[in-house]
């Protein structure tokens, strides 16, 4: 069972991604996208509403507070450095996103920052990923 600042980030996500995708989040969207059971969606959403994260209304669905928006930003931006990172690596896309959903929690701001900074150095200097791509090959030998 995962704590529950963990799960409000996943929500909080797809609740994002949602409604940049649609336009909007409604409870059922939010538990096919996280396979959860719609009940405990609208428990869920219940919390985010209390704890200021979602302003929930119930014919116009759910929108992100400032503070919510905030999170769910973060988490997102969290996630696409992780996810860039893994992609460099040459990890599969669909072993990647498992990986990115787990770490993207637990990691520090300051190793996400670092991260950051290799991705970044990484693209503008491709030389380097393709010199440790050739050294990686010859450690598999
Ligand atoms: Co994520």
């Amino acid at each position: 069972m995962p704590n529950s600042s963990q799960s409000i980030e996943d929500y909080l996500e797809r609740i994002y991604e949602l409604i940049q995708e649609k336009g909007y989040a409604r409870a059922v969207d939010i538990a096919g996208a996280l396979s959860i059971r719609q009940s405990s969606v609208t428990k869920m959403i219940k919390n985010l509403d209390e704890k200021g994260y979602v302003v929930y209304e119930k014919y116009r669905g759910l929108t992100l507070t400032p503070k919510g928006a905030h999170l769910a930003r973060s988490v997102r931006n969290r996630h696409g450095t992780l996810e860039k990172l893994l992609r460099l690596l040459g990890v599969a896309e669909t072993i990647l996103q498992r990986d990115v959903e787990g770490i993207e929690h637990h990691i520090s701001p300051k190793a996400l920052r670092a991260i950051g900074q290799l991705v970044t150095f990484l693209d503008m200097h491709p030389e380097f990923l393709r010199a440790f791509k050739r050294a990686r090959r010859g450690q598999e030998r």
